[in-house]
């Protein structure tokens, strides 16, 4: 449920019921048609008869969270945590509070049925209430309608429920049956259910038996969205084709960028601008990093100038209103051509990215899709002579006794991306870095190479260059199709874009 906010004792708010009743009448009828049926509904129904199957005879509880406080009586926007959104369908910021229960379900002769989703939600309340008029976090008048249970029962193929009805519903037999919970999602569901399922003869041992149904709940769900059905790829296309179209606003802009000063905040409002008109918002907080900035991985300050001769590493993602979320980086130059340096820097990234792709392709495992962009880097390494002494490619490859080339690239070249930017990240290593890549997987290939400024062990011009190439990329029954490959990525395509675009603004 939603954290508490502070309340202020000097406001007023009108109690006589001649107020009460004048404000609850005079209003148009509301509509009662029902809403259709919602165009991923047919997508959350497999789902969810997938996850019943591999949980007979339990209740599982999805919380979708509550509101956050942002300060005093202010709220962040709210997310629903995203096995909720997975599940239901519902996206941006719907709803607080809401609980999904997958309700096991027997037949007449006693046999497990599988399970009824019942979706627990808090219904537009009645002109009639205070929370209509007074109620500055959940009333209409505030931050405006929601739908009735019938409308949502529509909409989303669940069967609702009023949210108050939540507590005694999930603590129904809660000590005979198997219940599991998103522990992360909603703290008071979470506490609730731990309540609900201990019995008197808890002992630490079952407590600790309970949290291990919970981890392994988690997994499952985290794991059952490694591969993507086609709704979700739709929207990774949509959210993917967003985010191009902010990239090329920002590369339109770039001028305007330097002139301003602290330029890196004007290109994450130009690219944030974008996201929000075409989507939700961004999917995590652009990296807007020029020049050595770069070379701090996850540098989300964007205090930073745009300056001329710069490298920009620009990494953003739009989020659609389905919550999904692309993750792209391109290194561009900020007056519009590379330098000879930044070039070769650029060129040996893009050879890693190039070998990257071609390790996609059903069979092969997530890791061997860093093991050849690495031995790129690697290589390119090598031939600068930046190893140590007495250490070759293969050396530095070696996990036990080298790394070296960690120093200039320390993160790793891949991860799942959906409804998270992390997607999938609870999985176990067996089904994460050391599974199989299967057709409907979506993950990003990010090789870069990162000299920072104070870096003694690289020539002199080498320091302050950081680049990254990330692109988005869906494994396909034969090999993979790049999302993003419409975005220009070669050092010469990527002068050619930004040319195109300054001629035309
Ligand atoms: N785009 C940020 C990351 O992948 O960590
Ligand atoms: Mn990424």
């Amino acid at each position: 449920m939603s954290e508490e906010q502070q309340q202020s004792d000097h406001r007023t708010r009108p109690k006589s019921e001649a107020f009460r009743s004048f404000i609850a009448q005079g209003w148009a009828e509301r509509s009662t048609q029902a809403p259709a049926r919602a165009d991923f509904a047919d997508y959350t129904q497999p789902r969810r008869e997938a996850l019943s199957a591999q949980f007979p005879g339990e209740r599982l509880v999805i919380p979708a969270g509550g509101l956050k406080v942002r300060s005093n009586d202010s709220d962040y926007v709210f997310r629903p945590h995203s096995a909720f959104a997975h599940l239901t369908g519902l996206g941006a910021d719907r709803e607080p509070d809401a609980v999904l229960v997958m309700e096991p379900i027997v037949d007449e002769e006693g046999e497990d049925a599988g399970h009824e989703p019942v979706l627990f939600f808090r219904p537009l309340a009645g002109r009639d209430t205070e929370e209509f008029f007074a109620d500055s976090r959940y009333g209409e008048f505030w931050v405006g309608g929601r739908p009735t249970l019938s409308e949502i029962e529509s909409e989303l193929g669940v069967r609702a429920r009023h949210i108050d009805e939540f507590p005694d519903a999930v603590a129904k037999d809660a000590g005979s049956i198997g219940v599991r919970v998103v522990r992360d999602a909603d703290a008071e569901v979470r506490g609730l259910i731990d309540q609900a399922r201990s019995t008197e003869a808890q002992t630490e041992e079952r407590t600790e038996q309970q949290r291990e149904m919970d981890a392994e709940f988690a997994r499952q769900l985290s794991t059952s969205r490694m591969v993507k059905d086609d709704y979700e790829i739709q929207q990774m296309r949509d959210a993917v084709e967003a985010t191009g179209h902010g990239f090329d606003a920002v590369i339109a802009d770039l001028p305007e960028a330097i002139k301003r000063g602290r330029g890196e905040r004007w290109v994450e409002g130009i690219f944030g601008l974008y996201a929000r008109h075409e989507g939700n918002g961004v999917g995590y907080d652009s990296i807007c990093a020029s020049g050595d900035h770069a070379n701090t991985l996850h540098w989300i300050k964007n205090t930073g100038d745009v300056k001329e001769g710069d490298l920009l590493l620009l990494d953003a993602g739009v989020e659609v209103d389905s919550l999904y979320t692309a993750d792209i980086t391109r290194t561009l130059p900020v007056s519009g051509t590379f330098s000879d340096v930044q070039r070769k820097v650029y060129d040996a990234v893009y050879a890693a990215q190039c070998a990257g792709f071609e390790a996609i392709k059903p069979g092969n495992k997530f890791s061997d899709v860093h093991a050849a962009a690495i031995r790129v880097i690697a290589e390119h390494l090598n031939a600068w002579g930046l190893l140590p002494d007495g250490v070759g490619v293969e050396e530095t490859l070696n996990a036990e006794t080298g790394m070296y080339h960690r120093r200039w690239m320390v993160h790793g070249t891949s991860h799942h991306l959906g409804l998270d930017v992390h997607d999938c990240a609870r999985a176990r290593a067996e089904d994460y870095v050391d599974g199989e890549l299967r057709p409907g997987m979506i993950l990003t290939v990010e090789p870069g190479l990162y000299f920072k400024s104070d870096d003694l062990l690289v020539p002199e011009e080498f320091r302050g260059i950081g680049v990254r190439i990330e692109d988005d990329v869906l494994v396909t029954d034969t090999g993979y199709d790049n999302l993003s490959g419409f975005m220009p990525r070669s050092s010469d395509e990527v002068e050619a874009w930004i040319a195109g675009i300054w001629a035309k603004s």
